[in-house]
């Protein structure tokens, strides 16, 4: 039996997540339908779309801009969500949980945005344990990522921003939501602060293909450089690269965090490192 699931976003035409999903499914040997489903910009249409879906035997959706704070929301009052989700304020993932009857299913919110960074990092061999790390941006993108990492083990943490007070509010209220985090006492500075030599960088802004570029100190180093965008050259990578970094960017993150999602619904495991080979041969063909 097919079963059916949706990414919801605005706009969504661009979304890679249905033939990603497909090749999860084709290495599992499920079938299954993934499909886009656009959503007017407002809290009562993207409720009625995810009741729709979900009341028409959907099994699972995705949630993607501008979308994850509404999730979030819808399962925080009518539903449950995971930790990662509830600490960072945003819902990537949406399935029914309950005891398998059809009267008791709860709607459930998981975030897998920032394990499926830390499962991306660790498989490029990249050493998160006690490892120093800067993250540069305050964004949704930062929140996100923030207690995968020190769950993951890792050492000091700097939260770097343009806006500096927005790091500090950022860090004070994941600091309130999560004892984990608390405990980790996260540094922040203004990016243009930020100096030395540190095991990893990443960049969570949301400069990525803007053309911008960030102010970075003519003394900031590292050994690993992350840009959570992907797409073509980020001047970022480059800017470290040069100084003889290693550098990844998101792509990896995009399929790790999929693979988590897809695993929550269909209780398969994915092998990733295989499945971004097949959809990286399936783009050449
Ligand atoms: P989100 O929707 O993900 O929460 P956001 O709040 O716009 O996005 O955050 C994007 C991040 O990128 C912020 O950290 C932002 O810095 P500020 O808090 O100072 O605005 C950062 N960012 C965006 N454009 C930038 C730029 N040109 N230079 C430096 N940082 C930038």
């Amino acid at each position: 039996m097919t079963q059916h699931f949706i990414v919801i976003g605005n706009p969504i035409a661009h979304s890679k997540s249905p033939e990603i999903h497909q090749t999860f499914a084709a290495q599992v040997g499920i079938d299954i339908s993934y499909r886009r489903q656009y959503c007017p910009d407002d809290v009562a249409s993207f409720d009625a779309v995810v009741a729709a879906f979900f009341n028409g035997g959907g099994v699972g959706a995705n949630v993607t801009v501008p979308f994850k704070q509404l999730a979030y929301a819808l399962c925080k009052s009518q539903g449950r969500l995971s930790e990662h989700a509830r600490v960072a304020g945003a819902v990537n993932t949406l399935l029914l949980t309950g005891d398998g009857s059809p009267k008791d299913k709860t709607l459930y919110g998981d975030n897998t945005d920032g394990q499926g960074l830390v499962n991306h990092i660790t498989s490029l061999g990249w050493t998160l344990t006690n490892a120093r790390i800067a993250i540069i941006g305050a964004g949704g993108a930062a929140r996100g990522v923030i207690l995968p990492l020190i769950q993951a083990g890792i050492g000091q943490l700097t939260l770097a921003n343009r806006t500096l007070s927005k790091a500090q509010v950022l860090v004070d209220e994941l600091s309130a939501a999560s004892n984990t985090i608390n405990e980790h006492a996260v540094e922040t500075c203004a990016t243009t602060e930020l100096t030395g030599t540190f095991d990893l960088i990443i960049n969570a802004t949301s400069i990525g293909l803007s053309g911008d570029t960030l102010p970075i100190a003519e003394d900031l180093n590292c050994h690993y450089a992350y840009d959570m965008m992907y797409g073509r050259a980020l001047p970022f990578l480059q800017h470290f690269a040069a100084r003889g970094a290693q550098t990844s960017d998101g792509y990896g993150m995009l399929i790790g965090q999929a693979a988590l999602s897809f695993e929550r619904w269909t209780a398969h495991t994915i092998d990733v490192t295989q499945a971004t080979s097949a959809i990286q041969a399936s783009k050449k063909r």
